[in-house]
């Protein structure tokens, strides 16, 4: 059944130039980009996506990373897309992703991977909710 999750495309990636390429392989796996934007967000807006991890010794390094330049957001549909864009991602940490994942071609280390995804389908509706209005969701 059709599905929508959530995905950021991390300052990491949008630095070293590797946008287009991410939203080339987010698109050649079959997701529609229902939605998406380019912007800088604060910290206090990292803080806020990121609060489930508030209690994990690298929050603030990773909300410190997520505000430290322009990332991408993105809504993307297909069938099955919460685990199907978890398995294109790969592994969290791109020394254990598998070849051919877009961690294991972009990412340079566990704390700048490239991409975000969100991992239930609870989290994808908070995620995108977090950062598109429902007129944007068309
Ligand atoms: P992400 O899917 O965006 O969700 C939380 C992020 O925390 C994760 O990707 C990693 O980039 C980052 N992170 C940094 N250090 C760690 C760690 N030791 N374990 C898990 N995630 C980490």
């Amino acid at each position: 059944m059709s599905q929508r999750t959530f995905s950021i495309i991390k300052p990491d990636a949008v630095r070293k130039g590797y946008t287009g390429a991410i939203l080339a392989e987010i698109e050649k796996a079959g997701f529609q980009i229902v939605a998406v934007k380019k912007q800088s967000i604060s910290k206090d807006e990292a803080k806020g996506f990121y609060h489930v991890h508030r209690e994990r010794p690298f929050f603030d390094a990773l909300t410190t990373f997520m505000s430290s330049g322009p990332i991408v957001l993105l809504v993307l549909e297909k069938d099955n897309a919460i685990a199907d864009l978890r398995k294109l991602m790969g592994a969290t940490n791109p020394a254990n992703a598998e070849e051919g994942t877009i961690r294991k071609k972009y990412a340079g280390s566990i704390e700048e991977n490239a991409i975000h995804g969100s991992d239930a389908e609870e989290t994808a509706a908070f995620e995108i909710g977090y950062w598109f209005a429902g007129y944007e969701l068309l």
